[in-house]
């Protein structure tokens, strides 16, 4: 006979999956159509500088820049709230540094992907723009499954840091193949 301990997937499993689908397809759908409107839309090639700064570029890189170090910053502070750095103890304001943090690294990231989205559209004429593009998609769905999970209570410890990790990652494969590119091509410059 089987018992309701017996029965697979695990009870727990199954309510962890329960939590995280509506969550997912959020993510998805937004991702989806980010990559759809930016494929879709004939890109307007709009540039717009700031005073000082070189090149619309030259902007976008140093935000986007900007976005990583703070995500570097969120996840260190993360890795000391866990207590995973030997001999650090996590002060009263690791907290707040790590939500200011995000919420920084977020803003800065938004207004360097409108004008992605807006300006030059899905691209994929070289392997590197592919996955730009594929991935600055990506990044807002993620964002948007960490968003949506953060409330939620009775998820396994290990279900945050991981989305957490995923949503990091995919901002610096976003860097790496735009900002970096950038700097390398044409320099580090304003
Ligand atoms: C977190 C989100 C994103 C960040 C931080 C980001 C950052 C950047 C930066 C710094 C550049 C180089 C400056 C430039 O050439 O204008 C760039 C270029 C570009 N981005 Fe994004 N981007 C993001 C999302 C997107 C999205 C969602 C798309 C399209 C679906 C996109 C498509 C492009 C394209 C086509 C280029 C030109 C690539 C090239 O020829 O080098 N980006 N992006």
């Amino acid at each position: 006979m089987t018992t309701r301990q017996d029965a697979w997937p695990p009870a727990r499993a199954h309510s962890t999956a329960a939590k995280l689908v509506v969550p997912c397809l959020v993510g998805a759908l937004v991702a989806l159509t980010l990559g759809i409107y930016g494929k879709a839309h004939h890109p307007t090639g709009v540039a717009i500088n700031i005073a000082g700064f070189s090149s619309p570029g030259s902007v976008k890189s140093w935000l986007a820049t900007g976005a990583t170090v703070f995500a570097i910053i969120q996840v260190g502070s993360a890795l000391v709230m866990y207590g995973k750095i030997p001999r650090v103890s996590a002060p009263d304001w690791i907290g707040g540094l790590h939500r200011w943090s995000g919420r920084i690294a977020f803003l800065l990231a938004v207004p360097v992907a409108i004008h992605c989205l807006y300006a030059l559209g899905f691209q994929q004429y070289s392997t590197r723009v592919l996955v730009h593009s594929l991935l600055g998609c990506a990044f807002f769905g993620a964002f948007t499954v960490k968003m949506l999970i953060l409330p939620k209570r009775g998820l396994p410890g290990w279900v945050l840091p991981v989305v957490g990790a995923v949503v990091f990652t995919v901002l610096v494969i976003v860097w790496f193949t735009s900002a970096y590119w950038f700097f390398s091509t044409f320099g580090i410059k304003r």
